[in-house]
């Protein structure tokens, strides 16, 4: 008997080691950590339960009977994150370069089969060299059946990917299809064809930092969400952020004890907007001095900075906030920012999270890029995901909300919950000088003539009564009482029952 134990013991040292001291102290030479010291941090202490360790693959090409590592290059299982079940998977640089075969894909797929039976989050690490090359086909079916999972997943658990080394070719998809991607700044990369191929097609030269590090993708791209500066604190940030994520679509958020004042008065906000209507402010302070603890967990904060999206917590429930931003372009609405809001309203719906917008707009941002990049079918992904969505949605207009961008903004009649203004608010058409040039092209050379019908279309139209007065605007509050009134809102609406007419799925404009 205690030779059988001393065989499992022996069998799971073997495993425990990997691909073997020289490529872990490779991998650590590349800054990064291995495979299970990722688990190891992401998951509370001693909380992980391994599955199928002793997994080996089943090829036989290219010699590859004569090795084979237990585990096949991915550690899967399960654990808790701050008390709370997840699954997770983390590929092996050390093994074959984490590289997916039939076998490492059927771990995967185990573990996310479980995630969804269970209401659990995934969580996947990707570091890896792709598509096991001596299996071939049999490799492209184990990615097909990890994509085909992910898109049942999705809506159904929440799907974290945490990119910490290569992740190229086809192998890119699977992230790109979670809800949520980071990345660790010099360590990894996303791109569909390398820079050799990219060479050899377009002669253009390019690094795979520049092609598809953090930072390609976290300004420009948006493929990810955000970019950390080392394995640590990508792995410490994924374990804040899940806790603001309920585990499934069926629960809610974890409710966090919270130690702030709900009736928090803040005078400061009755001075926030400046008196001039063109001068910029910075949304996110109003978002800080809402949220409890001035906690607020912003993403893509480096991509479309005209729109703000993340969490914060109102009597420590979750709510996802959409903010326009009046410190970049002037917190307008484009294709980039539509696309990124459009998203997270998307997310939040689908979760149950509540939401709340915090709308400053000029409108749309006029422009031949601009139409010609699709703004009207960019833009409209945004007013279908308000529209869509059933959960409570609180906004409130802190200053301009013009055209069709005011409509789109969570406004009543996209069935928002609670709609409030500001003193500041201008709810119109477009900005008083806009409407005059329009209006009164006759008078142009008339100076005065001019000022005076501005002022009368400001005094007339640059306010919330006019909106309010036909109950589109549910009250006009004063910024100082605004973390009160909304927190109020919200716990009011916990109730809220709505359902969208009976359909296989909708045809959002993608
Ligand atoms: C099998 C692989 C592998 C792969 C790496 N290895 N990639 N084994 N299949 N795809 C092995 C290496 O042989 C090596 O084994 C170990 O992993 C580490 O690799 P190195 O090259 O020494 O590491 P490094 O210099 O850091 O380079 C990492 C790398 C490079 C850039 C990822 O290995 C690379 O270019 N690999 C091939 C990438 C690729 O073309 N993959 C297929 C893409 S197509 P030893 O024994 O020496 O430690 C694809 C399609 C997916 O993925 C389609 C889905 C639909």
């Amino acid at each position: 008997m205690s030779d059988k134990l001393r065989d499992l013991e022996a069998r799971r040292e073997t495993a425990l080691q990997g691909g073997g001291d020289r490529r872990v102290t490779a991998q650590h030479a590349k800054g990064k950590l291995t495979a299970r010291e990722r688990i190891d941090l992401l998951l509370d202490a001693e909380s992980f339960e391994e599955f199928d360790m002793f997994v080996a693959h089943r090829c036989i090409e290219f010699d590859m009977q004569s090795e084979r590592p237990f585990g096949d290059g991915v550690v899967t299982g399960w654990g808790t994150i701050n008390g709370r079940l997840v699954y997770v998977y983390s590929q092996d640089f050390t093994v074959f370069g984490g590289s997916l075969s039939e076998t490492h894909a059927e771990k995967i797929c185990k573990i996310m089969d479980m995630a969804m039976r269970n209401g659990a989050p995934i969580i996947g690490i990707n570091d890896s060299g792709g598509a096991r090359i001596q299996e071939g086909v049999s490799s492209l079916a184990g990615y097909a059946e990890v994509f085909q999972r992910n898109v049942l997943a999705s809506g159904v658990v929440p799907q974290i990917s945490l990119i910490m080394g290569p992740c190229a070719g086809g192998a890119v998809y699977s992230p790109a299809m979670t809800d949520f991607i980071f990345m660790v700044k010099d360590s990894s990369y996303m791109f569909v064809t390398g820079p050799d191929v990219i060479k050899t097609v377009t002669n253009e030269i390019v690094s795979a930092e520049l092609l598809g590090g953090a930072s390609t993708h976290t300004k420009k791209s948006s493929v990810a969400d955000l970019a950390f500066e080392n394995d640590v604190e990508a792995i410490l940030e994924v374990r804040r952020f899940i806790d603001f994520l309920p585990s499934n679509n069926k629960s809610k958020s974890p409710v966090r004890p919270f130690y702030d004042d709900l009736n928090r008065v803040e005078e400061s906000l009755d001075t926030l907007v400046p008196s001039t209507s063109n001068s910029p402010y910075d949304m996110r302070e109003l978002i800080l001095k809402l949220s409890d603890e001035g906690d607020f967990y912003e993403i893509q904060k480096d991509f479309a900075q005209n729109i703000l999206i993340g969490y914060i917590r109102l009597e420590g429930q979750t709510v996802g906030v959409i903010a326009n931003q009046p410190l970049v372009l002037a917190g307008c609405l484009d294709i980039d920012s539509s696309r990124k809001a459009a998203r997270f309203v998307r997310f939040c719906d689908a979760f149950e999270i509540p939401i709340l917008t915090l709308v400053d707009v000029p409108g749309f941002l006029p422009g031949l890029a601009q139409e010609h990049g699709g703004v009207i079918k960019h833009g409209a992904k945004l007013l279908f995901a308000y529209g869509e969505a059933t959960v409570p949605k609180v906004t409130v207009i802190t200053r301009k909300a013009y055209g069709g961008a005011y409509d789109v903004m969570s406004s009543k009649h996209l069935r928002g919950d609670f709609n409030y203004a500001w003193p500041t608010a201008e709810i119109a058409v477009m900005g008083s000088k806009g409407a005059v040039e329009i209006l009164y092209k006759s008078e142009q050379e008339d100076s005065v003539k001019i000022s005076k019908r501005i002022s009368d279309y400001e005094g007339k139209f640059a306010n919330p009564f006019v909106a309010a007065e036909r109950g589109f605007i549910d009250d006009v509050i004063l910024p100082r009482n605004t973390r009160k009134r909304i927190s109020r809102a919200f716990a009011s609406l916990r109730g809220k029952s709505l359902m969208n007419p009976w359909k296989k799925h909708d045809n959002i404009p993608l």
